[in-house]
């Protein structure tokens, strides 16, 4: 029988699945390429601890094309990068991107097809997790708090980098009533998907606010958790330590 769950979760990996040939360049579009900028901060944010460990092992949750993934292999105290995903077509930019990079950093990464919800990584292992755009995605979010953290180190740091709620009524009503009204149209336009970008919408409604998700770590026993807001909170960090 195929639970609802199922269905969920069949329904994201369908649709990443279609529209991964296009999703780095409407990343690109969609935030005039500051996502990379985005997703350097939270790297930044998860590093804290890196300088003083030899060989970091990172875990890069729902990597996609592996943005996150190339950036911490960058790092020098970083030996080693896991980069989970549930969804192969994805898992397939990403390892051609890994093919045609001439870095020879790259081979830090091992992109790896796994479920966010179910780490197949023994306890305390990584010094770092990051996670960006990705936990909003996922069928069980407390489930997959707990996932992170058992496999984090005791001190290690999670950062997740996601969509926000404005904190301002005037700028969420902007926010929403115009420019996530254009991404179902950038979608269509650029990726031939309404539907995939009319869903990043709709998942804001039963994504929490930021200071809401930064309680959920605090509920989940992890020892210390903030979140900084980028673009008046239509963007956001939340970062934790275990
Ligand atoms: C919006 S993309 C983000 C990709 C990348 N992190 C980035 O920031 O560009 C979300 C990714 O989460 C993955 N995903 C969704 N649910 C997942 C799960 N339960 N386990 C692993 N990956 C998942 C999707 O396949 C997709 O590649």
């Amino acid at each position: 029988m195929v639970t609802l769950e199922e269905d969920k979760s069949g329904y994201i990996n369908n649709m990443f699945a279609r529209i991964a040939k296009s999703y780095d360049f409407l990343n690109l579009m969609m935030t005039l390429n500051m996502h990379k900028l985005w997703k350097k901060q939270a790297i930044d944010a998860a590093s804290v601890n890196i300088p003083y460990v030899k060989k970091a092992k990172i875990l890069d949750l729902c990597t996609g094309t592996g943005d996150m993934a190339f950036e911490w292999s960058k790092k020098l105290q970083v030996s080693k990068v896991m980069a989970i995903d549930s969804c192969i077509p994805m898992l397939e930019r990403a390892e051609r991107r890994q093919i045609k990079s001439k870095k020879s950093n790259s081979d830090k990464i091992t992109f790896m097809e796994a479920d966010a919800l179910a780490l197949p990584f023994p306890d305390n292992h990584f010094d770092a997790v990051t996670v960006g755009f990705g936990l909003r995605n996922v069928n069980d979010l407390d489930l997959a708090l707990a996932e992170i953290y058992r496999v984090l180190k005791p001190e290690g740091y999670i950062a997740s980098l996601d969509l926000g709620h404005p904190e301002s009524g005037m700028v969420e009503s902007f926010h929403k009533g115009v420019f996530l009204k254009l991404m179902p149209l950038l979608g269509q336009i650029f990726a031939g998907d309404k539907a995939a970008y009319k869903y990043l919408i709709d998942s804001l409604e039963t994504w929490p606010k930021q200071k809401d998700l930064s309680q959920m770590f605090w509920d989940k026993g992890f020892t210390r958790s903030y979140y900084k807001n980028i673009f008046l909170g239509t963007i956001a960090i939340v970062v934790a330590q275990k």
